[in-house]
């Protein structure tokens, strides 16, 4: 059946619009309607194109993910060989490689240079003719590389169609597919949960995930994309210099490093090396080092190339973030929840800038998969704010007798015994509140900031206070005062004077901080923030049913079964009542969500910038507290977007659909209207 034409009218509408909204999400990070709002428009073009099936064609967003496995992967000829880059390890080597650019264009003056952030991930070329995507392939031997085109397609920041013409009739672009860190985390945590194979790295997920016959497992997988270049193959010019080009390609819809940057001389390169690598840990995607292009197309072709990397660019790299060392020692630690974790104590090894001598084996499947034993040389991986971890064994230097660890029987601190249930991958101490260590890290969760917030009460402190038997529940750091604090080492009467006012200052606090403080499993800030609006009251809460619980928004069989676990256990309730009834924990009722009335109840604010007064979390629990909700991206649903320093983009777009902004007073006369 042919379709008529409002029909193929709202199907072009719904792909610009979805095409666009991708743009946002996936290439500016910065997503201007709910994923529920996006999923809608999504089910409308599935279902029009459903009905109208002749209206389907291969840019449809619909069409990300081809129907069928390929088979094998067919070679594709590269149009222009892909070349690699030249590695500079040091300043020095960045200095004769600036002299020799200069030498050969004859040149005494200051170069500029493209510089930009050097991607640790797999290099692609990809074919746009008349705009559309035709063609993916891997660098290969970089003259005939591995057609994935199914598999690209399915990269949520790779365009299907290019957006802004003009644009070059047939262009291919250059850039690197990569797996985002925290994609990478997650998709080992899941691995590993599931007793599957882990990946050492975000860069060999990134390669695993791209070599799959079957698109729908390259679907399900975090990958993103950013260009570094562009060539013509035919009809159509580009701008007369490199980093022109990379703004063209930001037109066009890809997605560019916003490190990126044009900089004067050898000077300038190593100022971005310095910017870059101090930033390294923070940025959201592993890079290895950086590189400096000679800007100027036409100074490009003067210096030329070498049989297969270009003399106009380098890569000056960092140091790596993977060393090999020895395993002195496998130990178990006991987390909160009585998680025994085996840790590897290692021979110091200088990773990416920093000694690393622990290095977490995850679980003992994971111990045991990966097979390491105490003597053999691993390779130790360490990136940002993650434990560094053990990434694999070098089993050709293993020595004879390399000793297998197993998984204690009884507990290393406390002597209970250790629980691996059927199909779980995590073993447990099953000594519960009486093992110390689990006590350690639950009091350590109960004063965090994000819980009671008490300041000054630090780990090492916490270590002590249990060790010698001060406190052996949560409530008795409320009965500590001067001289008991005094006893302990490096412990001031000023220091104890501090931390005795800092424990009274924390009594008072919110249900929802209460509630998490109190490490219930699988409840985390949110689920507490439910929780104490939901029931309002703690007694009401913890008489609750599973049934009741699961009323609670997010609350399913599982956490209710916690929760409720949690609270029968009358050594729970114990600590509980001293707390409030004795030591006079305090909170203000939560306010009834629903009521009319105050201006903040049924309103939906989104939060941008830095407040003042009050952190975000803190924004957020107040807004919840009245009955009003916290969205992350503007919408036409916003009701007011609070603005702090330094706004993001989310102000201008509340302007744009004449949503209305409110600075930081603003906000705090709604909160105590
Ligand atoms: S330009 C002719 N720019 O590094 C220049 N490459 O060692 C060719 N890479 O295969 C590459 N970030 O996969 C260029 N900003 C960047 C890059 C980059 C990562 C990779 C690329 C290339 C390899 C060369």
């Amino acid at each position: 059946m042919d379709a008529p034409p409002d029909i193929v009218d709202r199907v072009a509408r719904l792909r610009d619009d979805i095409a666009f909204h991708q743009h946002c999400y996936y290439v500016l990070d910065d997503p201007v309607i709910p994923d529920t709002e996006f999923d809608r428009l999504f089910q409308q073009l599935i279902e029009l194109e459903r009905l109208y099936p002749s209206l389907i064609v291969s840019d449809s967003p619909t069409q990300r993910v081809g129907a069928k496995p390929v088979s094998e992967f067919r070679n594709a000829q590269h149009s222009l060989p892909m070349l690699s880059l030249e590695n500079a390890f040091d300043e020095e080597q960045v200095v004769s490689f600036d002299r020799r650019v200069r030498d050969r264009l004859g040149n005494s003056g200051v170069v500029s240079y493209s510089a930009e952030p050097k991607l640790d991930g797999i290099a692609i070329s990809i074919r746009y003719q008349q705009g559309e995507l035709v063609l993916a392939a891997t660098r290969g031997d970089g003259m005939t590389g591995e057609d994935v085109t199914h598999n690209v397609r399915t990269i949520g920041a790779v365009p299907l169609r290019l957006r802004d013409a003009p644009y070059p009739e047939d262009l291919e672009v250059r850039g690197e597919i990569f797996m985002p860190k925290s994609g990478f985390e997650e998709l080992n945590e899941r691995a590993r949960a599931a007793g599957e194979k882990t990946f050492a790295n975000p860069r060999n997920a990134a390669a695993g995930s791209l070599r799959q016959l079957d698109p729908k497992v390259t679907a399900g997988r975090p990958l993103s994309m950013f260009v570094y270049a562009a060539n013509v193959v035919d009809a159509g010019q580009l701008p007369a210099c490199h980093s022109q080009t990379l703004l063209k390609l930001r037109d066009w819809g890809f997605k560019l490093p916003t490190e990126n940057a044009v900089v004067e001389g050898v000077e300038g390169c190593i100022a971005f090396y310095n910017k870059v690598r101090a930033l390294r840990d923070e940025l959201p995607y592993d890079i290895d080092g950086v590189v400096y292009k000679v800007d100027d197309y036409e100074l490009q072709s003067i210096i030329g190339n070498v049989s297969r990397a270009p003399r106009w660019a380098i890569a000056h790299k960092f140091p790596a973030q993977e060393e090999l060392t020895l395993v002195n020692a496998i130990e178990f630690q006991i987390g909160r929840t009585g998680a025994v974790t085996p840790v590897a104590r290692l021979e110091p090894v200088s990773v990416g800038g920093v000694t690393v001598s622990n290095a977490t084996l995850h679980n003992i499947d994971e111990l045991h998969r990966k097979d390491v034993r105490v003597g053999d040389t691993v390779s130790v991986r360490r990136a940002g704010d993650v434990i560094p971890e053990v990434v694999s064994v070098l089993k050709e230097r293993r020595r004879k007798g390399a000793r297998i660890v197993r998984l204690p029987s009884k507990c290393p601190i406390c002597g209970s015994d250790v629980i691996q249930t059927e199909g779980e991958a995590i073993a447990r101490c099953s000594g519960g509140l009486t093992c110390n260590a689990q006590m350690k890290e639950t009091l350590k969760h109960f004063v965090s900031r994000r819980a009671l917030d008490v300041e000054g009460l630090g780990s090492k402190l916490i270590d002590q206070l249990v060790e010698r038997g001060l406190v052996k529940n949560p409530a008795d750091l409320f009965g500590l005062n001067q001289a008991k604090l005094q006893s302990l080492d490096r412990m001031g009467e000023k220091s104890a004077d501090n931390l005795v006012n800092a424990l009274n200052a924390s009594k008072e606090t919110t249900l929802a901080r209460f509630l998490y403080g109190l490490g219930i499993r699988e409840v985390g800030e949110a689920t507490a923030m439910n929780l104490a609006n939901h029931f309002r009251d703690l007694n009401v809460l913890m008489k609750a049913s599973a049934e009741e619980l699961q009323e609670v928004s997010d609350v399913g069989p599982i956490v209710a079964q916690h929760v409720s676990g949690f609270f029968h256990q009358s050594h729970n309730r114990a600590v509980i009542q001293q707390l409030v009834k004795k030591r006079g924990i305090h909170w203000p009722k939560p306010e009834v969500s629903i009521e009319s009335g105050t201006p903040i109840s049924g309103k939906t604010f989104v939060l941008t910038g830095t407040l003042i007064g009050m952190t975000r979390s803190e924004a957020k629990e107040r807004i919840q507290s009245r009955g009003g909700k916290v969205a992350a991206a503007v919408s036409s649903k916003t009701d007011y977007v609070v603005f702090g320093k330094n706004p993001g983009s989310k102000i201008d777009k509340a302007q744009n659909l004449g949503i209305k902004t409110i600075d930081e007073d603003g906000f705090s006369d709604l909160l105590n209207r």
